[in-house]
Formats: structure tokens, C-alpha cells, sequence
């Protein structure tokens, strides 16, 4: 049985007007646990959609997914996500914001504060736990996203975008920081990005999606994420063999949209 199961999964929305979109259609998955999975695909193709259903955050028209056994129909605090941007309380301190998932379990504040202090160790904000999140770059900000989604001790962590809004190198720093964290946790991490260098290093596997209907294109086993996690990310992007893949990927997407394109023309 594979830790994540998702089985003929399908999703169309009606529209107000009449008609509607077949945002996923019937897409079957076996995710393994601890694996880092990587999802990239024109604008359209179901991403988030796919990502929302697995949050529990949207029901799908048909289809089943399960973690561990237990189909999953509604959020969870063994699923967490993290998005591009926000979902953060802004006025809060970042101390505030990384507890408030064991707060609302009621966990007592010694215990609590163990987790905070930890968390904060691993994604390098120690220094201003007593800041209040609006007063941060949006890098860090990012970094207090992720604390926070660990600090529930997720099983799998879902994540839309989540460095799609910062700039190249903090960008860079904080692949890194996902690459650590998926070593050193051994969480299951799904994350859905646009750029296709994200993608090769941040994915052991790799989803291409097409759109209308969404479905999985093409599958990749990369190596690139174990090797950053030994060694160095630039040296990784360097490799011939990075390059040939990331070239291959673009020119599939790319022909994606022209059809797209044209298909909007027609
Ligand atoms: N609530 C909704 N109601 C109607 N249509 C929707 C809804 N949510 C998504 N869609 C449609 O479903 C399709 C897939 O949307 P989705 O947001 O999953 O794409 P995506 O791959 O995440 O795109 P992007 O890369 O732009 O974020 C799109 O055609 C979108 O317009
Ligand atoms: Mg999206």
C-alpha cells in the first residue's frame, strides 16, 4: 500500500454561466513515504487544484485519496501546506505565528516553547522570534511559513509556489533550506513551482502536467536533489545532465502552450 494513494482523481467544475472545466481528470498516484515530489505545468493545468484536494480543502467530483489507509475528505493536521504568499498573522511575532498550531491543541507552553525554539534554529530566525511578521523581508517571511507548517509535525507537507514570490538568491537559499529540511525531517514534500530549475532540484520525482483535461504528462526519477543535499546546489544546476532535462521539459511546456494558444485563437 503506498503512503499517499491518489486514485482516478477527477474535477470539474461547474461553471455559474453554464459549462464547465475538467481541472483534473482522472489522475492515479502512489507517493512513497519521505519522498520529495516536484510538480510543474502551463498555468491552468490543475496544480493547485490537485494540491487543494490533497490539503483537503476542495472535494473532488470523483476518485479517492488516501494517507496511510485513511481516505482523506477534509484538512488535517498531518497534511500542511505552505503558499506563495500570506496565510501568516501578520501583526503576530513570529514566536506567536510558528506556536499557534500547537496552541489551538492545547499543548502546554514549556512544551510549546521547545518546538518554537527549534523551529526557529532550522530556518534561521532565532533572532527575531519577537519581531511581528509585517516588519520582515518577504524571504523571511517565507522562512516563518515553513516553521510554522512544521510545527505541527505534518506527515506531509504540501506546498503551492511557496518561493515563487522571492527574489533569485534568497530564492536559491531557500531551496536549499527545503532540500535540509527534507533530509533531516523525512517528511513527504509535494511542491508545486513554475520554475523548471525549481523543479528539477527540488524533485527526486518530477510531475509534468498538461491541462484541459489536467492530467500527468510525463514522470521523471532526478537525481539533482540528493546531490545538492550532498554537495553544492550551483555545482548540481551546472551539470550537463541538469541542463539536457531542464531543456526537454522547457520545449514540452512550451509546445503545451503554443496548443493552448492556438486553441484559444480558434
Ligand atoms: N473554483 C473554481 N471554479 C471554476 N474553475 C476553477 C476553479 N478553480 C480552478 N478552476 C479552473 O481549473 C483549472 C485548473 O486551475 P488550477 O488553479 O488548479 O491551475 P494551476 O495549474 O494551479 O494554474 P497556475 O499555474 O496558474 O497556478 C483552470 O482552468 C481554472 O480556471
Ligand atoms: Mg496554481
Amino acid at each position: 500500500m503506498a503512503f499517499l494513494s491518489i486514485e482516478n482523481l477527477s474535477m470539474r467544475f461547474d461553471l455559474p454561466k453554464g459549462g464547465h472545466v475538467q481541472a483534473l481528470e482522472d489522475i492515479s498516484l502512489a507517493i512513497g513515504k519521505g519522498e520529495l515530489l516536484s510538480v510543474l505545468g502551463p498555468s491552468g493545468c490543475g496544480k493547485s487544484t490537485l494540491l487543494n484536494i490533497l490539503a483537503g480543502f476542495l472535494a473532488q467530483t470523483s476518485g479517492k485519496v488516501t494517507l496511510e489507509g485513511r481516505e482523506v475528505t477534509a484538512p488535517g493536521p498531518e497534511r500542511g501546506m505552505v503558499f506563495q504568499k500570506g496565510a501568516l498573522f501578520e501583526w503576530m511575532s513570529v514566536r506567536r505565528n510558528v506556536e499557534f498550531g500547537p496552541r489551538m491543541k492545547g499543548m502546554p507552553e514549556t512544551e510549546r516553547n521547545t518546538i518554537v525554539e527549534n523551529l526557529l534554529d532550522t530556518v534561521g530566525l532565532h533572532e527575531f522570534k519577537d519581531k511581528a511578521v509585517y516588519e520582515l523581508s518577504g524571504g523571511m517571511q517565507q522562512r516563518v511559513a515553513l516553521a510554522r507548517c512544521l510545527a505541527n509535525d505534518p506527515d506531509v507537507i504540501l506546498m503551492d509556489e511557496p518561493l515563487g514570490a522571492l527574489d533569485a538568491l534568497t530564492r536559491e537559499k531557500m531551496q536549499g533550506l527545503v532540500l535540509n529540511l527534507w533530509k533531516k525531517t523525512g517528511k513527504t514534500i509535494i511542491l508545486i513551482t513554475h520554475s523548471v530549475d525549481e523543479a528539477l532540484l527540488l524533485g527526486e520525482r518530477l510531475l509534468v502536467m498538461a491541462p484541459r483535461p489536467g492530467r500527468i504528462h510525463r514522470e521523471y526519477r532526478l537525481p539533482f536533489a540528493e546531490r545538492a543535499v550532498a554537495g553544492d546546489l550551483r555545482e548540481v544546476k551546472d551539470d550537463p545532465g541538469f541542463a539536457h532535462t531542464k531543456t526537454e521539459i522547457l520545449s514540452m511546456i512550451w509546445e503545451m502552450e503554443e496548443q493552448i494558444m492556438s486553441g484559444a485563437e480558434a
